[in-house]
């Protein structure tokens, strides 16, 4: 099954949303779909993204359809793409959600290691999640291309759909580790920041070159962030709050902004983080939902406009 081919109505759009088959995307899926929006539930797995589609018909919620998208992929978006003109001939919402942390968990038993986790404090929490993981290079590589190239082939596929809109909305899942507060040097910081010096070219030379200093271990010559771990995810969502400024500079006519969910309770960060999935969707919700002429270009904290640095 690779789409629904019927025909649906929407009154209050139609919205795409990356990796909705669990975690904040399934929350974000169903949120929508209750507020009345139609969506495209996607999953890389057509097994996982039918069960979750059938998941949230069971909550009565008939206005899902799930379409496979692999979000590394750009021939998998092409295809989204193919499928949302031929059905609805425009897209209001597009919901970057899918994402990887970058690294492997080395974890005997996943629930007690859970329930050890949870009676911590977030520093504790961290110092032990980080004494269990690992970053190898291979990671760092999947965390790029999934975070940020991976978006970037997603949202340049559904640019014109989008652009069909009266009203057209993007929102990227990012994270408070996306901010440059994180990278060790300067002038990194405020290149980074400088969205009307920078280009796309750019972003994608310095993905290049972050990689290769990952590789080499020579993080802290050209300011890359060197503490606290899940290096490559800090790397890839503030490459991608960057392209969404860009994004939003170019295309006065769309809204186009970043949210943090918080520290929300998925398999990511082994389901302890202290906020559930209905809260680390609101802001999202928010954004999605917004009526035409909101903000664009803004980076969010759950619901808070906060600074990109
Ligand atoms: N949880 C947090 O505390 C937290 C905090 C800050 C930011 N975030 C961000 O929130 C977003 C959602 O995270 P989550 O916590 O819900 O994580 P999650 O439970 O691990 O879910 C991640 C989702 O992304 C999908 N995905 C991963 N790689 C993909 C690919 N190449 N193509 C298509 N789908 C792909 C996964 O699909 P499969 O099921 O097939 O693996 C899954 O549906 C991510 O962007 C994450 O960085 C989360």
């Amino acid at each position: 099954m690779e789409g629904y081919t019927g025909n649906l109505l929407s009154i209050e759009g139609v919205a795409v949303v990356t990796g909705g088959n669990r975690g904040i995307g399934l929350e974000i899926c169903r949120q929508l779909a209750s507020n009345g929006v139609t969506v495209v539930l996607t999953a890389r797995d057509e097994k996982r993204g039918a069960e979750a589609v059938s998941t949230l018909g069971t909550l009565g919620l008939s206005n899902v359809v799930f379409h496979q998208l692999e979000v590394s992929d750009p021939s998998s978006a092409v295809r989204l793409a193919d499928f949302i003109k031929e059905k609805f001939g425009k897209l209001d919402i597009l919901v970057n959600n899918a994402g990887i942390n970058g690294t492997i968990s080395e974890v005997g038993d996943p629930e007690s290691f859970r329930q050890e986790l949870a009676g911590m404090d977030l520093t504790g929490r961290m110092e032990i999640i980080l004494k269990h993981v690992t970053e190898p290079y291979e990671q760092a590589e999947k965390c790029l291309s999934t975070n940020y190239y991976g978006i970037k082939a997603v949202t340049k596929a559904m640019l014109p759909l989008l652009q069909s809109s009266s009203h057209g909305r993007i929102v990227n899942i990012s994270s408070c580790y996306g901010q440059l507060r994180f990278f060790c040097g300067e002038e990194l910081k405020q290149e980074l920041n400088n969205i009307d010096n920078l280009s796309e070219q750019r972003l994608d030379e310095l993905s290049e070159l972050f990689l290769t200093d990952f590789k080499h271990g020579q993080l802290e010559t050209r300011g890359w962030p060197t503490e606290g771990g899940f290096i490559a995810y800090k790397v890839s969502k503030a490459l991608m709050n960057a392209y969404s400024r860009i994004l939003a500079k170019e295309h006065p006519s769309l809204c186009i902004n970043c949210v943090h969910p918080g520290y929300v309770q998925t398999d990511m960060n082994f389901q302890v983080g202290h906020i559930t999935v209905e809260e680390g969707a609101r802001g999202t919700l928010m954004m999605a939902m917004a009526p035409k002429g909101g903000i664009s270009g803004a980076f969010l904290d759950l619901t808070e406009v906060t600074p990109f640095v």
